[in-house]
């Protein structure tokens, strides 16, 4: 398999990117809402700490991600009214954006603070910036509006991928998931 995208497949990259990326992104949403609403202590401190180790690692892959696509050329759309091309389109560049923002407002609310990014516990990763606290309760606002927005984006691209395959049955998954 070509690692490289072309006019009409993924290459390997691109798929290991959007699969790895999936997966990262279900996972720290799932645990980011089930922490979110909990009250303060022990069981809060230990699934926001498991988000944060996941995240700190997750957002250079994230970045990494984003960079790849921004510098691949896309495969052609499938064939579909104009409007649902453009709905897609549009899907799949607010989901780059989305993670894109999490990805650096995740680590700048904490380092905002002035303190690292603990990681479990076994080490930190220490601030770049001096502390500037008065950011903190903005960047974890956006953060958290970006993690809601999240969630319906991937409703909409789910949804989309099922119109294709169960609607137009032009195996939508393969190009992302199949032989090349
Ligand atoms: C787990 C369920 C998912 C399935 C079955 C799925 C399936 C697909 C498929 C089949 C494509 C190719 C579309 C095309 O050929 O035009 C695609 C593209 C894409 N998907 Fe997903 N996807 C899933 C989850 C996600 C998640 C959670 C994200 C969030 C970041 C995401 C982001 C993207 C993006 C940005 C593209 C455009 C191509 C790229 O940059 O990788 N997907 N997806
Ligand atoms: C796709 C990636 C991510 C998703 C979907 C996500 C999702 C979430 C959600 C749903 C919350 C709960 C929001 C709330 O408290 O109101 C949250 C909180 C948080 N996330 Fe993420 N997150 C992601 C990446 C990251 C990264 C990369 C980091 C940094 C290492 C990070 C650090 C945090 C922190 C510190 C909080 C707690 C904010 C607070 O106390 O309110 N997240 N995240």
């Amino acid at each position: 398999m070509p690692t490289q995208d072309t006019a009409t497949s993924y290459g390997s990259i691109s798929r290991f990117n959007h699969w790895l990326g999936a997966l990262l992104v279900l996972v720290l949403l799932a645990i980011g809402l089930y922490f979110e609403d909990m009250p303060r202590g022990d069981v809060k401190k230990f699934w926001k700490g498991l988000h944060i180790a996941i995240g700190a690692f997750a957002a250079l892959f994230f970045l990494w991600r984003v960079y790849w696509r921004m510098r691949s050329t896309s495969p052609r759309e499938l064939p579909q009214p104009r409007a649902l091309t453009l709905l897609s389109k549009t899907v799949h560049v607010l989901l780059l954006v989305g993670i894109t923002v999490l990805a650096l407002t995740g680590p700048l609310s904490i380092w905002a603070t002035g303190r690292g990014i603990p990681v479990m516990g076994l080490f930190s990763i220490p601030s770049p910036f001096p502390e500037f606290r008065s950011l903190h309760g903005p960047l974890e606002d956006i953060h958290a509006f970006a993690a809601d927005a999240m969630l319906y984006l991937i409703g909409l691209h789910i949804l989309g991928v099922i119109k294709h395959q169960l609607v137009d049955r032009d195996n939508i998954l393969k190009r992302m998931a199949g032989r090349a």
